[in-house]
């Protein structure tokens, strides 16, 4: 075990560089390191490369206090760290497994330049037995005789709420092969507990029972299991919510009431438009592709991704009882990115919902408060059909609706009754339930939410 270590981190995008900064502000140095240069470059300056509430300041704080620095390049890091975190990308295969060249990758670095015993800590969302193998392939390419000694670390944090993820987390799950590599990492995590202040003292109790250690191969399976059992109760309640439409019920009350018993609990109870960004969508496909190659019947994964990647199609169908014909219709869109608090739009649900009503001869007027620059990437302006504008209520200035996909809550704020006239029609379809229906209606809005038919006449 090292008396005190200095961390690597390799790969710096969502949750390399908060674990990198949020290891520097509980007192270890690290070092960074990220193979695109400019975001590197961009890093070492002090500038977060995405949104992140409150990132940026710990940054400049992580930077300034020398305590994190972006190495030059990735055997810098390697050869300046006694434990490496590995939080590289793992993005999806065609065939919905998990693309691990860039984990190969790291591992090939580090057993080449390894210059002294290093532990090496996957982050990175893995299947099953990645670490095992990254473990056998490392000992193949070293070539050196120093130990490297393999641990699983899995991450929870979410964007959005990354920092307060790592500061505060439920759980630290810990997958090791040997004692050495359990102490040093319950050593590193420990200033998290120590942190907190004496009113805190029962969390403390509470917390020292939240490191849980595992093999390796078991704290993989606990990160897949947990991002597709998150992935199952969205597609879940977005199949209730589909009934309660069609029957004629109200999902919120349906959602509350099922969470109300302890055994379901009320969180990733919001239905909608689905899940995106970069976790659960893969995730969960990478998950089923590793049960099928053991055999496994993975059909409730399979109908969880399928449920989630139709969704487009129930709010195109509430669009068009609501409207009729779309083509020539022009419809504001609040909210890009897949969920609020971040720029991040991978997977976002809006995506097939745009595409769609573009392929049905709609225009769209897109607003988000964080995410414009990032999707102007993926659907460039087109003059007179995707259009983007610094505000919701100029976004809706003469549409036929507005349609909130993103629940950021500055579109609670919005004084609907004051843009109503503004519009040439007064339709809002709430892709996240998250505004009330009477308020809507009496500001002199068609309400249409998800799975929430009859609101805002008598309820
Ligand atoms: C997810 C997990 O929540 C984290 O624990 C995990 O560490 C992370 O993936 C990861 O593997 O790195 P994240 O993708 O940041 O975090 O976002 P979530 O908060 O899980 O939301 C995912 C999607 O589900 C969003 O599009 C959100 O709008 C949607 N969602 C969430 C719903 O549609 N309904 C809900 O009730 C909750």
């Amino acid at each position: 075990m090292f008396e005190n270590p200095t961390i690597g981190i390799l790969g710096l995008g969502h949750v390399g560089l908060t674990t990198a900064v949020g290891f520097s502000e509980l007192g270890w140095r690290v070092i960074g390191a990220e193979d695109l240069i400019e975001k590197a470059n961009q890093i070492r300056a002090g500038v977060t490369p995405f949104y992140e509430p409150g990132l940026q300041d710990k940054l400049n704080s992580a930077l300034c206090s020398g305590k994190f620095e972006v190495a030059l390049n990735v055997r810098t890091a390697i050869e300046s760290s006694d434990v490496i975190f590995v939080c590289v990308g793992t993005p999806q295969n065609e065939d919905g497994s998990a693309d691990l060249s860039q984990i190969e990758a790291a591992g090939r670095m580090i057993a080449e330049h390894a210059n002294s015993d290093k532990l090496v800590v996957e982050k990175s969302t893995a299947p099953v037995s990645t670490a095992k193998r990254l473990k056998d392939m490392m000992t193949k390419h070293k070539t050196l005789d120093w130990k490297l000694d393999v641990a699983v670390n899995p991450e929870f944090l979410r964007e959005g709420n990354g920092l307060r993820d790592f500061f505060e987390p439920e759980r630290i799950v810990l997958g090791v092969e040997t004692e050495s590599a359990r102490d040093q990492l319950v050593t590193i995590y420990s200033p998290l507990l120590a942190n907190m202040t004496n009113e805190d003292a029962d969390t403390i109790t509470h917390r020292n029972t939240k490191f849980v250690i595992t093999d390796l191969n078991t704290a993989e399976i606990i990160k897949h299991a947990s991002n597709s059992f998150l992935a199952t109760k969205i597609s879940f309640i977005n199949s209730v919510a589909d009934i309660c439409d069609k029957a004629g019920a109200d999902i919120v009350k349906v959602a509350e009431a099922m969470g109300m018993d302890p055994r379901i609990g009320p969180s990733f109870l919001n239905a909608g438009i689905g899940f995106g960004g970069y976790c659960l969508p893969k995730d969960i496909k990478a998950f089923s592709k590793i049960g099928e190659d053991f055999g496994v019947d993975m059909s409730i994964f399979n109908a969880v991704s399928s449920i989630n990647e139709n969704r487009f199609i129930t709010v195109l169908d509430k669009l068009k009882n609501s409207l009729g014909d779309l083509d020539g219709k022009c419809g504001a869109i609040w909210g890009l990115a897949y969920k609020p608090r971040t720029d991040d739009i991978r997977e976002a649900p809006c995506v097939p919902i745009i595409t769609g009503l573009i392929d049905h001869g709609m225009s769209v007027r897109l607003h988000d408060p964080e995410a414009i620059d990032m999707f102007k990437k993926e659907m460039p302006i087109k003059a007179g059909v995707i259009e983007y504008f610094d505000s919701p209520e100029q976004a809706a200035k003469g549409t036929d609706f507005i349609l909130i996909a993103t629940e950021w809550e500055q579109y609670g704020q919005v004084n609907l009754s004051s843009i109503k006239d503004t519009m040439s029609n007064p339709l809002l379809i709430d892709c996240r339930n998250m505004l009330n229906p009477m308020h809507v209606t009496d500001a002199g809005f068609q309400y249409v939410g998800i799975g929430r038919p009859f609101l805002g006449k008598s309820q």
